[in-house]
């Protein structure tokens, strides 16, 4: 091979040559607009919403937390419209690894590649996690009791209050001192099982994930209409509660930066930008949409506008119904349902942070095996991650790899430790696209756009600088560790993928149904 360049770029026309692919080695084109709005809700509405709402009010912001969820929605936008000129405009599985190929070179590609699983592998992991604990507190309400003893990671103390299991760490003192049992718990065993169950629904179909998706993105988002619903009702009823709950909308800092007062709003907006996490992953399922040029801003952009409205709805009613110093606790949403009297209304809450929980685990392990698939084909990761199942059409072997590494990983490694590594892994996906898209008007203004992101350069350059101004509000062991992330992807890249690397190798695509019936190669565009 001559000597290797870096920042080789991959050309549009190979990628574009690989999108139309549509010989049954390919991945199958069958997901419709609601099905990628259905995929982008179904990644985004879980945890954050149903858990770090009530932190976040609690500590940083009071009623305020409604402002939170405004800026982190903008802030979503901005990355958000700029990830839909890319999917529309190069529809392939990889999303921003392969956005990154196109216009910054092989290098940072590859990064970005090796960083997405720090929001897609590492996501599943903290979601399955917190799907436990859900499970648990689920059952409960009827009566059930799994030993917790396999429902946390190794070592996690769990104690007996009130006839019901709790992680110590969701005890005050005083319930502490009441509890009657306390265990240490070993595996958990419960988030491993959902991953391989949900990693099956993966192997088995694009269109079979999509359908399961889709139910249990109305289960949830009937959870969260009912709780709209009655705490709505409730705060009509009873204004005074609401008015005196709201009387100190943005408490006066407490002196120090991030507990309440504008830091406040800011510090809370990069904790809730975990609620938002997942818009991106539709584009992961682009080389699975009928139609991609028109489908893709709907799917990424639709499921984003629809969270975010939800968010707001749902914080505002939240902290309107409980005063905000109560909420510091796992399950904020369903206790202000219970506040207003309406009993059933918790359990349709439970049932749908279950549900939601459960479609963040899909969409995020859909989006991991998709990533995979994309540099395996181009050479960067070794080539059986890129196998299609000759029935299920689907790649099954990196779904497989990266169920079992994802079942180990949320069973064994403690969830706080995660959730920070996948806003950072995040945060620098979406620096890179927007860059991304400003580089790419600049060299290929030619290029079809099906959808532009408005405002060029203001949106992608806001979209860099709020994601970065998050990145650094991060704390300082998430940034070592993203550094030593990266560290170990630049030693696989080296040792593997450069020397594997199809674009280094300049080797022709063939294409077996391409539109036109020509072959393109990784350098030349169409030839004669
Ligand atoms: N947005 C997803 C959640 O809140 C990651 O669980």
């Amino acid at each position: 091979m001559a000597e290797a360049n870096i920042f080789k770029r991959k050309s549009l026309d190979m990628l574009m040559a690989e999108a139309s692919d549509t010989s049954e080695h390919g991945l199958k084109r069958a997901l419709g607009p609601i099905n990628l709005i259905t995929l982008g809700i179904g990644a985004i509405i879980g945890a954050g919403i149903f858990v770090l709402t009530g932190e976040a009010a609690a500590q940083y912001t009071g009623p305020a937390i409604v402002l939170s969820y405004v800026l982190a929605g903008v802030a979503c936008a901005f990355a958000g419209l700029c990830y839909a000129e890319f999917a529309s405009m190069i529809p392939i599985a990889g999303s921003a690894y392969t956005y990154g190929y196109a216009t910054l070179g092989e290098i940072i590609a590859w990064v970005i590649g090796w960083d997405l699983i720090l929001e897609y592998a590492f996501g599943a992991a903290t979601v399955a996690s917190g799907w436990s604990s859900t499970l648990v507190a689920f059952l409960q309400d009827y009566g059930i009791n799994i030993p917790p003893q396999i429902c946390d990671v190794p070592g996690a103390k769990w104690a007996m209050f009130d006839g019901r299991w709790f992680p110590e760490s969701a005890l005050s003192m005083d319930q502490l001192a009441q509890a009657t049992q306390h265990v240490t718990t070993s595996f958990n065993l419960v988030a491993f099982l959902a991953i391989l169950a949900v990693t099956t629904i993966l192997i088995v179909g694009i269109k079979e994930s999509a359908n399961f998706n889709t139910v249990v993105v109305f289960i949830k988002l009937f959870a969260v209409l009912t709780f709209i619903a009655v705490a709505g009702a409730f705060v009509f009823k009873h204004p005074d509660i609401a008015r005196t709950n709201w009387a100190t909308f943005l408490p006066a800092n407490a002196g120090s930066f991030g507990s309440y007062g504008w830091s406040g709003v800011l510090r809370a907006a990069g904790v809730v930008f975990f609620a938002y996490i997942g818009f991106d992953a539709v584009s992961t399922a682009a080389q699975e949409a009928k139609n991609p040029q028109k489908d893709m801003p709907i799917g990424i952009l639709g499921s984003l506008a629809i969270c975010t409205v939800l968010y707001i709805v749902v914080s505002a009613l939240l902290t309107m119904t409980v005063h905000y110093s109560r909420l510091n606790i796992g399950a904020p949403v369903s206790l202000a349902i219970r506040e207003t009297g309406v009993r059933w209304g918790s359990y349709v809450v439970n049932a749908g942070a279950l549900a939601g929980l459960s479609t963040v685990m899909l969409v995020m392990m859909l989006g991991q095996s998709r990533v995979f698939y994309s540099m395996a084909k181009d050479g960067l990761l070794w080539k059986w991650a890129s196998d299609i199942h000759p029935k299920f059409r689907t790649p099954w072997k990196s779904t497989a790899i990266v169920g079992i590494c994802v079942a180990f990983t949320g069973s064994l490694v403690p969830i706080g430790d995660l959730g920070q590594m996948v806003s950072i892994g995040t945060l620098m996906a979406f620096v890179i696209v927007c860059a991304g898209v400003l580089v790419m008007r600049k060299k290929r203004p030619d290029v079809n756009r099906p959808f532009r992101t408005p405002w060029v350069p203001f949106v992608p350059i806001m979209g860099m600088l709020v994601s970065f101004a998050l990145m650094i509000g991060l704390n300082g062991k998430t940034w070592v560790r993203l550094v030593v992330w990266l560290i170990i992807g630049m030693i696989i890249y080296f040792g593997y993928g450069i020397k594997h690397s199809r674009v280094q190798r300049g080797e022709v695509v063939h294409v077996e149904n391409p539109p036109s019936g020509d072959t393109y190669t990784a350098s030349a565009r169409k030839k004669p």
